[in-house]
């Protein structure tokens, strides 16, 4: 696997290496010998570790002569032939088509984004730029160098090189944007046609780029997108089903309270498709405030917390929405996170009204009697749940979350 991800990283810097130098060779910017041998050298052992990566890759034996009857399998043996430095050796032409056919190693920078794939903690906007901001210069490199080719436009053709070089630079980016400003323009034919397939393509990697740029922008605040999303499916739904507008207010300041205390986000159903280790390690946290709010949670057990913060399940009600009515069968009991419900007595009247880090509907569990009160709530409540069966496991396992629910009852019930 390692040395996969090595080969891999070889094979896109070798190959960025070839794009660059490639076209400099091929417009005679480089007239160093020494250096233009150690670039052909580079040039063939890249060529070397692109075949090693395709057969590894794809798991084909090299031995077989079938699996070399591939066209980039054939470029990349032609690129790994030492034409240029035999030839520099014996000081001999080599036709410029081995090195436009050397150019063909360009291809494999593609292989960057197989590369970060083995990174397991890299963010979706490092894997979206990164691959940006290392070939949009190559890109940009190798069109100037075409430019240069077909003598340089209306820059004129300057005694430095860098001069020309940068002009040049100049132009690709103008014409690749499709912006144009026209100080530097195609005159001969060539050039025209050039200059059209270039904004051609601008319009392709420009387009590509800024969505690249537009999808990161937009989801810089992915939870408000998230957020407005969900209002405006929401919306829709009531407009096409003509909800009256007293329905749609509440529905509104529902998602609103989503929004100021989950922003916008449910966590039952968003860590659905997680591992269930790995759901358990989010709801430790995700559940943390509740141990905060409720005073016996705050001393209890590692362990039994883990194993309840597990289990809780989050639930919004809204004002005035019943939870539970006197003599219901219990079937959980609730933690206050935020907000405010009141306990009736059967006759309507007020027996508590319990706010945030509060618990009801123990003793119905405790006494396995019929819920004792009505539970109504007064506002929004952020509340968490601990179903029958969770209930159970947690008294049994852990004596100490019954003593406490246990003397709760019995103050209330003095109360
Ligand atoms: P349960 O009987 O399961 O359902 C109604 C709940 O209201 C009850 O459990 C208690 O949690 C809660 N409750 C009942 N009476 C009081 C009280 N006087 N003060 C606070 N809470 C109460």
């Amino acid at each position: 696997m390692l040395a996969l991800r090595k080969l891999t990283l070889l094979s896109f810097i070798g190959s960025t290496i070839v794009g660059f130098w490639v076209p400099l060779h091929l417009i005679g910017h480089i007239q160093w010998p020494s250096l233009e041998l150690s670039l052909n050298i580079v040039t063939c052992l890249v060529a070397l570790i692109n075949l090693k990566l395709h057969f590894q890759r794809k798991n084909l034996s090299p031995l077989e002569f079938k699996n070399w009857l591939n066209l980039g399998v054939l470029l990349d043996t032609l690129c790994a032939l030492p034409i240029f430095p035999v030839a520099f050796y014996l000081e001999i032409e080599v036709p410029i088509l081995f090195s436009i056919i050397n150019l063909s190693a360009v291809r494999h920078v593609g292989v960057l984004k197989e590369y970060l794939d083995h990174f397991d903690h890299l963010s979706p906007m490092s894997y979206r730029l990164i691959p940006i901001f290392l070939t949009l210069p190559l890109l940009v490199h190798m069109v100037a160098c075409g430019w240069l080719a077909l003598g340089n436009g209306t820059a004129g053709l300057e005694a430095d090189p860098l001069t020309n070089y940068i002009k040049a630079i100049y132009f690709t980016f103008t014409t690749l944007t499709t912006v144009g400003y026209g100080d530097i323009s195609a005159k001969t034919n060539p050039q025209m046609l050039y200059a059209a397939a270039i904004q051609v393509t601008g319009v392709g990697v420009f387009g590509y780029i800024l969505s690249n740029v537009a999808s990161i922008l937009g989801r810089s605040d992915a939870a408000r997108e998230h957020h407005m999303d969900n209002l405006d499916k929401i919306e829709t739904f009531m407009d096409l089903h003509r909800i009256p507008e007293e329905l749609k207010i509440k529905t509104r300041s529902y998602y609103h309270y989503l929004w100021l205390h989950k922003k916008g986000y449910q966590e039952n159903t968003l860590l659905s498709d997680l591992p269930h280790k790995l759901q358990s390690e989010m709801l430790y946290y995700i559940n943390n405030p509740i141990i905060q709010k409720v005073s016996f949670l705050k001393s209890a057990s590692q362990d039994m917390l883990e194993d309840l913060m597990d289990k809780l399940e989050p639930k919004i009600v809204l004002p005035n929405e019943r939870i539970f009515r006197i003599d219901e069968p219990g079937d959980s009991l609730y933690f206050i996170q935020s907000g405010e419900v009141d306990i009736l007595a059967r006759d309507g009247s007020l027996l508590a009204t319990l706010s945030d880090g509060a618990f009801f509907g123990e003793m119905a569990l405790l006494n396995e009697k019929p819920r004792n009160a009505t539970v109504k709530a007064r506002s929004f409540c952020s509340l968490y749940l601990l179903h029958k069966r969770d209930f159970v496991h947690v008294i049994e396992a852990y004596p100490e979350f019954r003593s406490h629910l246990t003397s709760a009852v019995n103050q209330r019930q003095s109360a």
